[in-house]
């Protein structure tokens, strides 16, 4: 297991982020790092996501703070530009995967099939994104992909909630989950950290109950 899948798997769960304004992102991830979730995926959705990153490693050191939504090679060469400490994709393009291999930071592909699961394989690896998972099969399609793809681990988002996340992570092939539930949008603009800290908290006692 590379290192990234094992502090992946001891985080357990990575809030996924959309942040509107750049000086928001050290209050948030300070936010999560108190509530017991220091892994966070910034999305590149936002015109101040790269800023907010950039805001966030120089700021909250405690904080292992990556990006999200990478479509392209420039927003990877972005990414890894300004020192993100990993970068998801909600999916794959033969350039990403090439990209990705020397890009100077761990990429993870999103895969939904088992096909696009082994085009990913056979450009070298093995942690992936399942995305989006809870309408791509969820937890019986990853318990499909463990029998073929077994050497193969995946960090499952999109429908992931409180109700949900323990059962995917009981499963073998999940190093952790990731979801946007702990810190909405709307708490994010209205600057209610203290909420975003006791969802945090809330998924930090699931994942160690
Ligand atoms: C992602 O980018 O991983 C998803 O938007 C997260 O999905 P969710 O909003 O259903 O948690």
């Amino acid at each position: 297991m590379s290192d990234l899948a094992a502090r992946m798997r001891r985080a357990g769960f990575v809030p996924v982020v959309t942040i509107e304004r750049a000086e928001h992102g050290p209050k948030l991830a300070r936010a999560l790092v108190d509530g017991g979730l220091p892994m966070i995926e910034v999305t590149l959705r936002t015109p101040a996501a790269l800023d907010a990153l950039a805001a966030v490693l120089g700021e909250v050191p405690e904080a292992e703070a990556g990006v999200g939504t990478v479509l392209s090679v420039d927003d990877l060469g972005r990414a890894a530009s300004i020192g993100a400490r990993f970068a998801f994709s909600p999916g794959f393009t033969p350039e990403l995967l090439a990209a990705g291999a020397k890009a100077g930071l761990p990429f993870i592909p999103g895969v939904a099939t088992a096909a696009e699961a082994m085009q990913a394989r056979s450009a070298g690896y093995r942690l992936l994104k399942f995305f989006p998972a809870e309408q791509s099969g969820g937890i019986a399609a990853l318990k499909a992909f463990h029998g073929p793809l077994a050497d193969l681990a995946f960090c499952p988002t999109g429908g992931i909630t409180e109700a949900n996340l323990r059962d995917y992570l009981a499963q073998p092939n999940v190093v952790a989950v990731g979801s946007s539930f702990v810190a909405p949008a709307a708490d994010i603009e209205a600057g209610r950290w203290d909420r975003i800290t006791e969802r945090a908290r809330k998924v930090r006692a699931l994942i160690a109950g």
